[in-house]
């Protein structure tokens, strides 16, 4: 099967920290992979990486057959960052048509891609208010709707869902699946496990290693478990 991501045997060290240790990852394309972890286990890191806003200490990353960190690869990727980089003066249309000018959208198409994304988010009655007079909920809406604007094949989110709605998160997510179904691929990092469970993959990371990874229902046939919580518990040595 063709890989949307491939990460080998990669090390991040900040100084002398180190963040990432020998990870190996393979995303299928196609498949929606889920990064799960504690706070601080490193998968913020391991993003930006992939990303290729930073360069591993050691190892190799490719992306759509690309070796990262290239320029070109970007127009292909929608990434939403955990920290939202929007523009706080600009209202919420402006933030996106700026966004829409960046990937060379043509005007017409970039009118009916923020309505289909700012639709998607629920924000469409939202858009002329300044994004400083914006809830958290709705920057991460924004943030969202901005990394699906160009059509990428391949998303890229980082805990999208933080600060959303059920109601939401599950629209999100039915568009997530349904994306997946037009064939794209999709990384996301979530520390809400109902939403691991929809992931066709799943990594769980801790303290800069991947513990263990396969399909929700591997790990807990593997773990002998009922809860994917339960998994993650047992995989990093506690006894349930
Ligand atoms: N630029 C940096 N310089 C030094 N240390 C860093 C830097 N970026 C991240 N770290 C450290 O790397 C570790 C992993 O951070 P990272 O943001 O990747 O975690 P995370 O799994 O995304 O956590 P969270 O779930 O809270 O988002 C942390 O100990 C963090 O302090
Ligand atoms: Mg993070």
């Amino acid at each position: 099967m063709n890989s949307a991501i491939r990460v080998g045997q990669v090390t991040k060290n900040f100084g002398k920290k180190n963040v990432l240790n020998n990870i190996d990852l393979t995303v299928d394309s196609g498949q929606i992979y889920g990064m799960i972890g504690p706070s601080g286990s490193g998968k913020t890191t391991l993003i930006k990486l992939i990303v290729g806003m930073d360069a591993p200490t050691k190892g190799k990353i490719e992306v759509l057959n690309t070796p990262m960190p290239n320029l070109n690869v970007l127009q292909n990727i929608g990434y939403m960052a955990q920290s939202d980089a929007l523009y706080p003066e600009l209202t919420g249309y402006e933030n996106m048509s700026f966004f829409a000018s960046l990937y060379k959208l043509k005007k017409a198409e970039q009118k009916e891609r923020i309505a289909y994304a700012a639709d998607l988010v629920d924000l469409t009655s939202h858009l002329s208010k300044k994004v400083e007079a914006y809830s958290g909920g709705m920057k991460r809406r924004l943030s969202l709707a901005i990394a699906l604007l160009h059509d990428p094949q391949l998303l890229i989110l980082d805990e999208p869902t933080v600060g959303i709605d059920p109601e939401l998160r599950l629209s999100i997510w039915n568009e997530l699946s349904r994306l997946k179904k037009t064939g794209k691929t999709i990384l996301v990092t979530t520390h809400v496990m109902d939403e691991a469970e929809k992931c066709d993959c799943l990594s769980m990371l801790r303290d800069g290693r991947i513990l263990t990874s396969g399909s929700p229902s591997k790990l807990k046939s593997q773990y002998q478990v009922n809860q994917l919580e339960d998994v993650f518990l047992r995989a990093g040595g506690t006894s349930l």
